[in-house]
């Protein structure tokens, strides 16, 4: 749904024959009849369309895109011509028009042709914008009403409706027989080539769904694969970075699927850049919010959100689970159409920072990441950067809008129980994670998972790595 219709439906305003509205939205040319009752009210017309544009007999013509950072791209904000002056506006067509509105930073403008008010291109997002929605009440009416200013604001702060979690497919690897893993270094050079060539004998609906994973991947944002070849093994270890296993099974499985999927790698500040990492609770970290914690929940995080390499794919093997430690995971899809139209709005601005996560930092860091948004790209279907723990908006209505996406994805969160065998595939772009607390018993029985962080593309990170090591280093 978009945030035009979260907002007008509220008001009333829906159909396009709707001629007693204040506002009226064409998505088709209109007929001559109702032509003329738009014009001889105040009617605000809102349409993307240069054909109904064309019938309300509204100049319309492709403009001149201006220059981005890149001189050699054209920048998607066009401009709305008045008779003396210009604005920008997100949208592919240009008016000409007889006066222009904008707010007073100028984001949303309209303007007024033959007497008809028109509202077009890409300005539904900038009207739930605070200063947006009172310039959006005030051209509708024609003055400024508090009654129907407030009223604006309640529909705009207005969760909307509930949606379930989508689903986490499931798929059976019992069947792989995966050729024997080598006996090479995991992070060298033979282990990782004897993985690509494995994964030419992963069953046809693991293969097929890994391929599918990468290039549309479902709205759960993540698949479970089960019984995946485990090998044999020891006692969990108390310290992950001493586990000691007899042979290199798990890992085989895991970066097998992981190079289906992309390039594995590991983080120089990951226990010391493995490509495959441990994690089992230890008694020093039981309470913060790291991997390796048990006590404490483990709060929803875009994985390594702060980090410019960071990874496109999280992959959780579990060689031992517990079944109280859930792994919560939440997908935009689960929450983009319930954030309030305001809230959504802002989260697609850049009015948000993150922190650095204590294990790449060497603790905790007071460095602030650039001003970036936390929702990007398609906005009816957007990608999601979130850390709940080290994120903050840079102004009051940017934290409730944080707030409020932090809350939603608590509410609306889905948790898979790993059990021995599980492989999570977790698409970091459009669902985050987090993990429910548990006690460990530090007898050899707890939790234990094997991790690889998979990007689409490891030459990206060229001057910070070694290998498929990223070695990127941050300010503590
Ligand atoms: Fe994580």
């Amino acid at each position: 749904m978009s945030v035009l219709s979260q907002v007008l439906e509220p008001l009333g305003v829906t159909a396009a024959s709707d001629q007693a509205a204040d506002v009226v939205i064409l998505h088709h040319v209109p007929d001559p009849e109702l032509l003329e009752q738009l014009r001889s009210g105040t009617t605000v017309v809102c349409t993307s369309s240069p054909d109904v544009l064309a019938a309300l007999g509204v100049t319309t013509h492709p403009l001149p895109a201006r220059p981005s950072h890149d001189p050699l791209v054209a920048d998607p904000v066009y401009t709305v011509r008045g008779a003396d002056v210009e604005f920008p506006l997100s949208g592919a067509i240009g008016i000409e028009c007889d006066e222009v509105w904008a707010t007073a930073d100028g984001i949303p403008v309209a303007g007024r042709v033959d007497g008809l008010s028109v509202l077009a291109g890409r300005w539904e997002d900038a009207i739930a914008d605070e200063n947006g929605a009172l310039f959006w009440a005030r051209t509708v009416l024609g003055k400024a009403d508090p009654a129907v200013e407030e009223m604006l604001n309640t529909v705009l702060t207005t969760p909307g409706p509930h949606v379930d979690h989508p689903a986490v497919d499931v798929i059976d690897g019992s069947s792989w027989q995966p050729p024997a893993a080598p006996q090479d270094p995991i992070n060298s050079s033979d282990f990782l080539r004897a993985v690509a060539h494995a994964g030419r004998t992963l069953p046809g609906p693991i293969y097929d769904a890994l391929v599918d994973f990468v290039d549309d991947a479902p709205a759960a944002g993540a698949l479970l694969l089960k019984n995946m070849p485990l090998g044999d093994l020891p006692p969990t270890p108390e310290d992950p970075l001493l586990a000691d296993k007899a042979d290199q099974v798990s890992e085989f499985s895991l970066l097998t699927v992981g190079r289906v999927l992309g390039r594995p790698v590991g983080y120089l500040p990951e226990h010391g850049g493995d490509v495959v990492q441990n994690i089992s609770p230890t008694r020093r970290n039981a309470d913060r919010q790291v991997s390796t914690s048990s006590k404490s929940m483990l709060e929803f995080h875009t994985e390594a959100a702060f980090h410019p390499h960071r990874p496109r794919y999280l992959l959780l093997l579990c060689l031992r689970g517990d079944p109280s430690a859930a792994t919560t995971l939440c997908s935009i899809a689960a929450v983009i159409d319930t954030l309030s139209p305001r809230s959504r709005a802002v989260l697609f601005q850049p009015r948000f920072t993150t922190g650095i996560d204590e294990s790449y930092a060497g603790g905790r860091s007071s460095a602030r990441s650039v001003q970036r948004p936390v929702l990007y790209g398609d906005p009816e279907s957007p990608k999601m950067w979130l850390d709940a723990d080290l994120m903050q908006g840079t102004d009051p209505i940017a934290q409730q809008a944080l707030e409020e996406l932090a809350r939603l994805v608590r509410e609306k969160a889905t948790g898979v129980t790993l059990e021995a065998g599980d492989l999570l595939v977790v698409d970091n772009d459009i669902a985050v994670h987090g993990r429910t607390p548990f006690t460990p018993r530090f007898d050899g029985t707890d939790r234990w998972l094997q991790r690889t962080f998979v990007v689409a593309d490891h030459t990206a990170a060229d001057g910070s790595r070694s290998g498929r090591v990223i070695t990127t280093r941050f300010i503590a």
